[in-house]
């Protein structure tokens, strides 16, 4: 027997689970968790459903599923909420973007004609190719996150929820770079009052969640909640954060791939990833504005991984490009390609070719539960603020302010394991020869 290192509330009751944006990612992850519950599909690719822990110390034997060594809520536990800012339920949505065929919405249509979105806070400002129709009025930004409150506080009263979490599955934003108004909280407050540009629609929905106490992440590269008032507000209040950009596709394998080409001390001269996508995501990221939201969070990435100032002899003059073109005709299955312009002995050059044929939603939807089911877990373990440990799912990992962004996907996937087991009171296994894990 081991001793927890934390005292974590079980698990009791109903868990709500809060999307501000019901598009394809969110109706693609409800719908998952009611087939998973009749026995109709298998959670594939979730880590808390499929994944294991290795328990008994470094050399230990024992292996345990994730969600049966440690405390998490059931996928029985969930009831579904959303917002959006079109009035369609999740059953008419999920037709729309084709990402499940019918053999797997039919079995569920009831469930889904339910689950019908509450009106979206929503200025058109921060994304202007939609064209909002289901959306709230309010006096002030003020106003508005007060309505959001109220919509939090009389979904988890209908559906007799125990508690609740909240997952930005809406669009991407415009770039906005954090202000004067997102220092403080006084500054956020007084910026809500005056109705600062500043704060977009995200930025609401997470304010309101924070001071509802409802653990937030952001699953889009939007500031959201990014910014030290937000850090300070969910400091004040106990609130776990997690964010930011759901890591899929291209940059999911970009994180598989350079982590391998630095371990065998491989230069890279350039790297130029292109995508072409057709769903509502990318006609949105067809704006020049969203589309660089976007494109910072996926250029960090390498530069963090390859760290060119300690080897300038291979990835010094590296050039990385990435594009996403708007092609209607795909819909959801993406895809991808990369060229990599790669080094090795003496300087000879070397090229790798990636086409990835994906599907964005199929790899999003079992973040989205991961989140869910470890952000509450994180709640009820007493943890707060950014939870760095969460960065394994995400483009853009939100550092706390001691540490730098981890994107190497092996490291992250050992700190998130460490930590539930140090969670759990198992010792944790660290990496050998070294790694910026804690
Ligand atoms: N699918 C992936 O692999 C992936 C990966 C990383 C990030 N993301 C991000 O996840 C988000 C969702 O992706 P998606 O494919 O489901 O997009 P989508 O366009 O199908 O859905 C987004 C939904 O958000 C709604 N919305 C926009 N602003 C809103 C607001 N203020 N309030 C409430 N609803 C609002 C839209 O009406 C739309 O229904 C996007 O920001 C996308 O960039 C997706």
């Amino acid at each position: 027997m081991t001793t927890p290192s934390l005292t974590i509330r079980p698990p009791s009751g109903k868990l709500a689970v809060l999307l501000p944006g019901l598009g394809a990612v969110a109706t693609t992850f409800i719908a998952g968790v009611l087939l998973a519950r009749r026995g109709l599909g298998s959670p594939i690719g979730s880590l808390t459903q499929m994944g294991t822990l290795r328990l008994g110390g470094p050399n230990g034997e024992r292996s345990s599923l994730v969600r049966d060594a440690v405390p998490l809520a059931t996928m029985d536990d969930l009831v579904f909420g959303a917002w959006d800012i079109f009035p369609e339920d999740a059953l008419d949505v999920a037709r729309h973007a084709e990402v499940l065929e019918s053999r797997h919405l039919d079995p569920i249509a009831e469930e889904l004609r339910e689950i019908q979105p509450m009106k979206g806070a929503f200025y058109a400002r921060y994304v202007r190719r939609l064209n909002g129709t289901h959306v709230k009025e309010a006096s002030s930004k003020a106003e508005m996150v007060e309505h959001l409150r109220e919509d939090i506080r009389s979904f988890i009263r209908r559906h007799g929820a125990a508690r609740a979490v909240a997952i930005w599955c809406g669009s991407t934003e415009v770039f906005l770079p954090p202000s004067a108004v997102h220092q403080s909280i006084e500054a956020f407050e007084a910026g809500l009052a005056s109705d600062d540009p500043g704060i977009s629609s995200s930025q609401l929905y997470a304010w309101a969640c924070i001071k509802e106490r409802v653990p937030f992440a952001n699953g889009a590269p939007n500031l959201t909640v990014d910014f030290p008032a937000a850090w300070l507000l969910a400091k004040e209040m106990r609130v776990p954060l997690a964010g930011k950009d759901f890591k899929t596709g291209q940059t999911l394998l970009k994180t598989i791939l350079a982590p391998g080409i630095k371990a065998r001390s491989l230069g890279v001269h350039g790297w130029f990833s292109t995508n072409i996508l057709g769903n509502r995501d990318g006609e949105v990221l067809d704006d020049p504005d969203n589309f660089k939201t976007k494109e910072a969070s996926k250029l960090g990435v390498l530069e963090e991984i390859l760290q060119p100032q300690q080897h300038p002899e291979l990835y010094g003059d590296l050039y990385h490009k990435v594009r996403i073109e708007y092609y209607p005709p795909r819909g959801d299955a993406k895809e991808g390609w990369d060229n990599l312009d790669i080094f090795g002995w003496l300087g000879y050059p070397m090229q790798i070719k990636v086409n990835f044929l994906c599907r964005d939603s199929i790899l999003a939807a079992p973040i989205v539960l991961d989140l869910a089911l470890l952000l509450d877990l994180a709640a009820r373990a007493g943890l707060h603020g950014t939870q760095e440990w969460l960065g394994f799912y995400f483009k853009s990992p939100m550092p706390t302010p001691e540490s730098r962004p981890e994107h190497d996907l092996f490291i992250q996937s050992m700190k998130l394991k460490n930590t539930l087991r140090w969670m759990i009171g198992e010792s944790a296994e660290r990496p050998q020869g070294g790694g910026s894990f804690e």
